[in-house]
């Protein structure tokens, strides 16, 4: 796959899977993991893999026996993912229509997607289609700016030094924080046996510098936004300041962010 991958794409996957997951996303994955209840020779789907920190972390469940699927719309990360992991079968598609077979897995998972569907419900419906009867649902979510407010201080810099639209591209993963919203949804699907948590867990990085950086140079051009190296100097400089309480003694940055957790069966 990754021959027909454009370059630029690919790095940016593999500047996603350094810079964010460790510090960011890999910590989450049990939540999913365990909340499916994934066993060994368990089939399992995680939409929107991104570059497949959760697929990986499914199959070192499943073993050998099982069977690990990960879906996402974006070529750069599936080619990054597969250079990773190439024991997982990786498939180019959006949660709106899972190029799968119906009921094919006992257990379908996604962690920090669903905000970005384009139509949540048809992705719940989806995601229930390819699911076996009595197959298990987990999906995580970021909770609101206010219950991660390290996110919340970005915003606010990102509003003062360069204006609305870099700090609206920044507010778009907290914006399904109302799990009511997504229980709902799974409701309308079908799905039962549905419970929603809220869960904290900590991010790391090396520095805020680092943490500001990621968001400036690898999401904010995602929205075709690329600042300026004046800009970005600004950014960093104000935010040495706002962010300097989550500065430990080494210069790691640590801070809690809080995500609700959904399961769910079909019946
Ligand atoms: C924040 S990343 C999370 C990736 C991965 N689950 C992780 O934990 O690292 C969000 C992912 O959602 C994917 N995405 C965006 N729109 C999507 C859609 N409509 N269907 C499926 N995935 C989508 C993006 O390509 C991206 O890989």
């Amino acid at each position: 796959m990754n021959q027909d991958v454009p370059e630029q794409l690919v790095e940016a996957g593999r500047g996603y899977e350094s810079l964010f997951v460790p510090a960011l996303f890999e910590a989450w994955t049990k939540h999913l993991v365990d909340g499916a209840g994934i066993r060994e020779g368990s089939h399992v789907l995680d939409v929107a893999c991104g570059t497949g920190v959760l697929a990986r972390n499914a199959l070192a469940r499943t073993g050998a026996n099982g069977r690990v699927v990960g879906a996402d719309p974006a070529p750069g990360m599936l080619a990054a993912a597969k250079e990773i992991e190439p024991g997982i079968d990786w498939v180019l598609c959006g949660a709106e229509a899972l190029d799968v077979a119906d009921e094919a897995f006992d257990s379908v998972i996604s962690q920090f997607g669903m905000m970005f569907f384009e139509d949540r419900q048809k992705s719940a419906d989806e995601m229930f289609r390819v699911m076996k009867p009595r197959g298990s649902l987990a999906i995580a979510v970021w909770r609101s700016v206010e219950h991660n407010p390290a996110y919340g201080d970005i915003i606010s810099v990102l509003e003062q030094q360069v204006g609305t639209a870099a700090a609206d591209a920044l507010r778009l993963p907290y914006r399904l924080g109302d799990a009511d919203q997504v229980t709902t949804v799974l409701e309308s699907s079908g799905f039962t046996e549905i419970t929603a948590e809220a869960k904290i867990e900590t991010a790391r990085f090396p520095s805020t510098r680092q943490m500001v950086e990621a968001e400036l140079r690898g999401w904010l051009p995602l929205f075709d936004i690329f600042l300026s190296e004046e800009e970005i100097h600004g950014v960093l400089t104000e935010s040495d300041k706002t962010l300097g309480k989550y500065s430990g003694p080494s210069g790691e940055a640590t801070f809690p962010t809080s995500a609700h957790v959904f399961t769910a069966r079909k019946p």
